[in-house]
């Protein structure tokens, strides 16, 4: 939530910042605004509610002086709606000082009204003016930019990261962090800031992590890292897994389409290096050896969004396969309500981003609590896995479009590694039983590529919807978050109210929405399913028929049973029943994103949203 991006070095700030930006739009894109030191030490500022094309626009009516020192935001509002005076940066000591800012100071208001006795006035609704100030009459006192800020922060409650530059102070951007995401880019003469390693990976692949408390102050020719007390930090650098390209459309017409086709890649990527002769292996488990495994007697999964849907996948086969109760709830609730925690609990946290507040703050929890802390995360280096004992990376690639899609079915993958992985340390499963799951799992990629070429026609069902007001998703067992998973996608994407529900509680009330015309998908498990749901939800189907509902089934090649209650048949290649996850959503991803293609709406950017949630 909210991009923000900074740079010192040899070059045109303004073209680091606004590529960083353009990467980092995903994250926010209410407002965007930049504030540059230029040649003769003159800070200047533009910023424009909107999305960053609306920034470009302005910059090319009143063009900004550049320099080699700057600052660049996008914004997700919280404090204060997004239009012009609320878009940062903010500025603080009479205009010489810009600060940018990501989260929430929940203080902000007793310290507006200190600021205010003081004499200083406001021009925002936002909590960030504020810190602006503050930071600003600190330096009036100190002269020293990180001193500044180092006192400031002292007084901040909530979450934040702030980035600052002064005109008097050129050469230089400090930056701080607490609860909120900050990484830093090491150049050559130069470096850079950002919330994530997108905004710069086009500059540099190097990259270093930044603590929590902890205030960075970046130069042209060096980096200093101390936490809030003014203690120097030795932080640990690394290599980004993947270059710019990756980030591309690369011809796609939506980044959400592009990141769909790689869903495939994302499960094979996710898989690599970590099956070997029929068995799973998981070196990045160390500290969780085999004796903390064999000894847990719980696991709860917390996660938010599709990611939690991706939780309540793995649930069915980590039960199924490791025999321990698995509960998957959402961060947020988990949190605050006491739950019952000790050192033989597992709790696994899933995240995209490896930033959600909300997953963050669980995940701190937890650990405090004696649990023992796992965590599958797609993005290295973020917060989540460095509060976590053990991580399981998912390897989906960088995803821009805000909704996720490639890194659900990798979630999915991790958690089934996972699964396997304790079946093998508790025994529960035989070596033949391991192999054929491995098996399976080592055929989803190319199974979702036949998924991909089957669902080309999806766009036309899509089309005939556009007047839809609300569509109902149906699934059982493994097909249940599947179901939630269709109904959110729809929900964010196409603005169209859509909910996902157990078929089997349709008859507990559910089935008085059905009227005639009414759209429902069902996710319809395989006939040779042994637990013999299948019948079951044929029935289902036919409940839903009878009272005039216009049925797409989401079923097995050659199921014939579903063929003469279905208005559509979306066939998906055979698998094993907890396989069928990985395909089934896939068409329910593709029929999200060509519906609200069909409503003329931006699928990247769907309102009102943000790809990574750092407020709680
Ligand atoms: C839905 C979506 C969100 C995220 C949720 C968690 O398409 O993208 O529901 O899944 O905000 O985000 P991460 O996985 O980054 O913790």
């Amino acid at each position: 939530m909210c991009g923000i991006v900074g740079y010192v070095g040899p070059n045109s700030s303004l073209d680091v910042l606004l590529a960083g930006l353009s990467r980092l739009e995903y994250r926010g894109y209410d407002s965007a605004g930049v504030a540059v030191i230029d040649d003769a030490g003159h800070i200047g500022t533009r910023k424009r509610a909107g999305k960053l094309k609306e920034l470009l626009g302005e910059l090319e009516e009143t063009p900004l002086n550049d320099g080699k020192t700057g600052i660049g935001h996008t914004r997700w509002a919280t404090h204060g709606g997004p239009n012009d005076s609320n878009a940062h940066p903010h500025l603080g000591d009479n205009g010489k000082l810009a600060l940018i800012h990501n989260g929430i100071i929940e203080n902000f208001s007793e310290l507006k009204q200190e600021m205010l006795d003081a004499g200083e006035s406001f021009t925002s609704e936002t909590d960030t003016e504020v810190a602006a100030i503050m930071v600003g009459r600190e330096y009036r006192a100190t002269g020293d930019l990180t001193e500044s800020m180092r006192r400031v922060v002292a007084r901040l409650e909530g979450a934040f990261t702030l980035l600052i530059v002064h005109e008097d102070s050129p050469g230089v951007v400090v930056g701080a962090r607490r609860n909120s995401p900050l990484v830093i880019g090491l150049g050559d003469g130069e470096n850079f800031l950002g919330s994530d390693v997108a905004a710069f990976v086009g500059f540099t692949r190097r990259a270093m992590e930044i603590g929590q408390d902890q205030i960075v102050t970046i130069r042209p020719d060096s980096v200093l890292v101390t936490d809030f007390d003014g203690a120097a930090v030795q932080n640990t650098e690394y290599e980004v897994a993947w270059d710019a390209s990756a980030a591309e459309k690369g011809g796609w017409a939506s980044f959400m389409a592009k990141e769909i086709s790689e869903e495939p890649e994302a499960v094979a990527n996710t898989l690599r290096g970590r099956i070997h002769d029929g068995a799973v292996t998981l070196p990045e488990l160390a500290v969780l050896d085999d004796v903390v495994l064999a000894g847990i007697n719980r696991v709860i999964v917390i996660a938010c969004g599709t990611a939690a849907y991706a939780g309540a996948v793995g649930k069915y086969a980590i039960e199924k396969w490791a025999r321990v109760p698995v509960e998957v709830e959402l961060s947020h609730e988990f949190r605050y309500r006491d739950p019952i925690l000790d050192e033989r609990t597992l709790v696994v946290s899933i995240s995209q981003s490896g930033e959600t507040m909300d997953t963050l703050m669980a995940v701190k929890y937890a650990k405090a609590s004696g649990a023992r802390v796992l965590s599958i995360c797609n993005t290295q280096g973020s917060t989540i896995p460095r509060e976590s004992e053990a991580v399981i990376y998912t390897h989906a690639g960088p995803e821009v479009a805000v909704a996720s899609t490639k890194a659900f079915v990798a979630q999915i993958t991790a958690l089934y590694l996972l699964g396997l992985h304790l079946a093998q340390v508790r025994g529960t499963l035989s070596a033949e039983a391991i192999a054929e799951n491995v098996e399976e799992l080592r055929a989803v990629p190319e199974k979702i590529t036949e998924v991909l070429e089957v669902s080309k026609s999806i766009g036309q069902l899509a089309h005939w919807m556009t007047d839809t007001q609300s569509v109902l998703f149906l699934g059982r067992h493994v097909g249940y978050p599947i179901a939630m998973e269709g109904a959110l996608k729809l929900k964010e994407l196409a603005y169209i109210h859509a909910e996902g529900f157990a078929a089997g509680e349709l008859k507990h009330g559910p089935i008085a929405l059905i009227e005639p015309g009414q759209i429902v998908f069902v996710v319809v498990p395989s006939p040779r399913d042994p637990s013999s749901l299948h019948p079951k939800v044929v029935s289902n189907i036919q409940e839903i028929r009878a009272r005039g509902a216009r049925v797409i089934a989401i079923a097995e090649q050659g199921d014939a049973a579903v063929l003469p209650f279905a208005d559509e048949v979306i066939p998906i290649p055979l698998a094993g029943s907890f396989f069928e996850p990985f395909l089934a959503v896939v068409p329910l991803h593709i029929f999200s994103m060509e519906l609200a293609m069909a409503k003329g709406l931006d699928v990247d950017q769907p309102r009102n949203l943000a790809k990574s949630v750092t407020v709680e």
